[in-house]
């Protein structure tokens, strides 16, 4: 059998319209599985999305919309996309602010977005994979879990609740062939830091701090999540993989 074959496989990627959540449904999708596209609230965006990438794939390409700081995120989604082989939990939410001054609301957004929305999906989707004997969930962290960023403490802090997380339900299910990784990218050219990275100075800097000595592309992350999340991963649970160009070092 070809290696990373997908087909038949249901995929859920959160925060995939774009970005490195989006290549990671894509190449996914390249392979054969059938994939949920999902952003927060613009679902016409997110149909587009699916729309294109059937078109180049061939492949079923659904989308969803929910806010993954609503409370009842996961039950929600659940019940668009119904039971999933893989999980990839990839959605987050960032500000930038110095630790002395991180309003409530703030904290609560990061945290809820980034590490509870995770931990319910897992909570609402394992149970089945367990019962089937199969799945992949892939949380994806962040090299500031070992390199913090000094304006943004409590997105590095929800990346480091999320890696704990991973590691201790990995070990926990592991015999009953559903793995769980993180995979934990450096700099990575998306939307998100398109703006920030196109100031050469701060470019300079950035870059300055990475071994290899460029920026990644969503398509490096993309290569790493098909490994952990195809049968051909079935030997790596608990993992990190950082995708980073050295950055942690
Ligand atoms: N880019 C990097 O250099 C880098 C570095 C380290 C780690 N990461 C991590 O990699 C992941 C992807 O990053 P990225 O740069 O590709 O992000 P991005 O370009 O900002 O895209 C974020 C995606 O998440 C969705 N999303 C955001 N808030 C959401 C919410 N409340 N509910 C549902 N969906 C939501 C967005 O949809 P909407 O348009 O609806 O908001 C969008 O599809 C994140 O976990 C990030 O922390 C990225």
């Amino acid at each position: 059998m070809m290696q990373f074959d997908m087909t038949g496989r249901r995929a859920l990627v959160t925060g995939s319209t774009q970005g490195i959540g989006y290549a990671i449904a894509k190449c996914f999708a390249e392979h054969g599985a059938e994939v949920y596209i999902h952003c927060s609230a613009d679902k016409e965006k997110a149909q587009r999305i699916a729309d294109e990438i059937h078109g180049q794939t061939g492949t079923a390409v659904h989308a969803v919309a929910v806010d993954l700081g609503d409370i009842d995120a996961a039950e929600r989604l659940h019940k668009a996309t119904g039971e999933l082989d893989i999980l990839v939990c990839n959605a987050s939410v960032q500000f930038r602010r110095s630790w002395d001054e991180i309003p409530l609301d703030e904290y609560e957004t990061q945290m809820n977005v980034n590490f509870r929305a995770s931990m319910n999906l897992m909570q609402t989707y394992i149970p089945g994979m367990q019962k089937r004997g199969w799945g992949r969930v892939l949380n994806v962290g962040s090299v500031q879990q070992v390199r913090p960023h000094a304006k943004m403490a409590v997105y590095a802090a929800s990346k480091c609740a999320l890696a704990s997380l991973t590691e201790n339900i990995a070990m926990q299910i592991a015999s009953d062939g559903v793995n769980v990784n993180m995979l934990v990218p450096g700099v990575i050219v998306t939307p998100r830091n398109e703006a920030a990275l196109s100031d050469p100075e701060y470019r300079a800097k950035v870059l300055a701090g990475i071994p290899s000595g460029y920026a990644g592309e969503p398509e490096d992350c993309s290569a790493a999540a098909l490994l952990l999340c195809s049968n051909e991963g079935r030997y790596i649970t608990g993992s990190s993989l950082y995708v980073d160009g050295g950055m942690r070092l």
